[in-house]
């Protein structure tokens, strides 16, 4: 029998705080309006002072065992996509680890705001082939720490958070197939260019604001709208299921007319492709778990609904899951 990867448990966390766009226009020279129009994004949430990226993965993660009614100790693969480690090393999911009172491997994956679908990839690969049963797939970013606030480009459109999800072992599926692609020509188009060992972050460099988060938005924006829809194209021709099957499209949320375009392009109607970047902007690894939570606890997602899980970001790197609901729909208690 083929033994398949499903998803029996899931959870998120969003920090406190808010920042508006009424905060960000006291910051630099934008507006509310402009924002809007241009992301779709009205608020976005900030980290704690001590709050770092391990501590946003330990609270979803948490939630999704729960949701999954299993302890820490069941576990036998964490896997965290980030690129807002809380170091360079130890990794964050070691970190993870020893928080979570877990006994297993861990370690993270880094693809930029694709890192959740290549953790994914990862830890359905491990319980397909009998390596693990069941794995945490974390994905969790505090990317506004690499954000320049004085940045208007850049720094209206980030948030942090986390989101995670229990994967286990099964005879049906599941997760039903993922590709993943690299173009690395564009890594220029979207970087942390200091503090890794090509430019080590001196006292110089910080001061050229070369640690914060460089972007092309608009060459960015064309790639998202091309890797979107060709990456979930290639998904379900891998599965055998046409886009009039997908019950759901769960974009990676950076942009709302991004999404609004990828709808377009797919022929989807825009009702079902996800949306939560107004109150979440852009959370990078955390933006699909965390869509897919608000689509769970909300009550939309059913058994046997067909989902795309779709990702793009840095490198460039993009990737797609397209995945078969098992979880009952939560029962609401308003
Ligand atoms: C960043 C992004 C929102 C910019 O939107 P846009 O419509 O392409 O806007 P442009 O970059 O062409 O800028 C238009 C003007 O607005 C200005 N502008 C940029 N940011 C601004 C802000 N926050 N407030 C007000 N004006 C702003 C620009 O300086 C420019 O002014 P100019 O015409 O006088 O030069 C858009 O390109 C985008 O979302 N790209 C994808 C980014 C992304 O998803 N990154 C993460 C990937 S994981």
């Amino acid at each position: 029998m083929t033994r398949h990867a499903a998803i029996v448990g899931i959870g998120s966390y969003l920090p406190e705080r808010r920042l508006t766009n009424t905060d960000l226009e006291a910051m630099v020279d934008t507006s509310d309006e402009w924002i809007v129009t241009r992301t779709g994004i009205s608020e976005r949430r900030l980290a704690g002072p001590d709050e770092a990226t391990s501590d946003l993965g330990v609270v979803a993660a948490r939630r999704a065992l729960e949701s999954a009614a299993i302890g820490p100790r069941s576990i036998d693969l964490l896997v965290v996509g980030t690129s807002s480690p809380d170091h360079i090393f130890p990794s964050t999911a070691a970190l993870m680890q020893d928080k979570l009172g877990l006994a297993c491997a861990a370690f993270d994956v880094m693809a930029a705001c694709t890192s959740f679908i290549h953790a994914l990839y990862t830890a359905a690969s491990a319980i397909e082939s009998g390596r693990a049963t069941r794995a945490l797939v974390v994905g969790a970013d505090a990317l506004t720490r690499h954000v320049d606030f004085t940045d208007r480009g850049t720094c209206v459109l980030f948030g942090d958070g986390a989101g995670a999800v229990v994967l286990e072992a099964s005879d049906t599926p599941g997760v039903e197939s993922i590709v993943l692609g690299t173009d690395g020509s564009g890594a220029d188009l979207l970087k942390i260019p200091a503090g890794g060992s090509a430019l080590p972050a001196t006292e110089e460099r910080c001061r050229e604001g070369l640690q914060f988060v460089q972007m092309n938005g608009n060459e960015v924006f064309k790639f998202a709208v091309r890797a979107i829809p060709a990456a979930t194209t290639q998904a379900l021709a891998a599965s055998g299921h046409a886009v009039a099957e997908l019950v759901w499209l769960v974009p990676h949320q950076a942009n709302q007319r991004i999404i609004a375009t990828v709808a377009d392009r797919l022929g989807m109607p825009e009702e079902r492709v996800f949306s939560n970047v107004a109150t979440t902007g852009n959370t990078s690894a955390a933006s699909i778990p965390l869509a897919l939570d608000d689509l769970y606890t909300s009550g939309r997602l059913a058994p046997n609904d067909l989902l795309a899980l779709v990702g793009f970001g840095a490198g460039l790197t993009w990737g797609a899951a397209i995945v078969r609901w098992v979880l009952p729909t939560p029962i609401r208690e308003d």
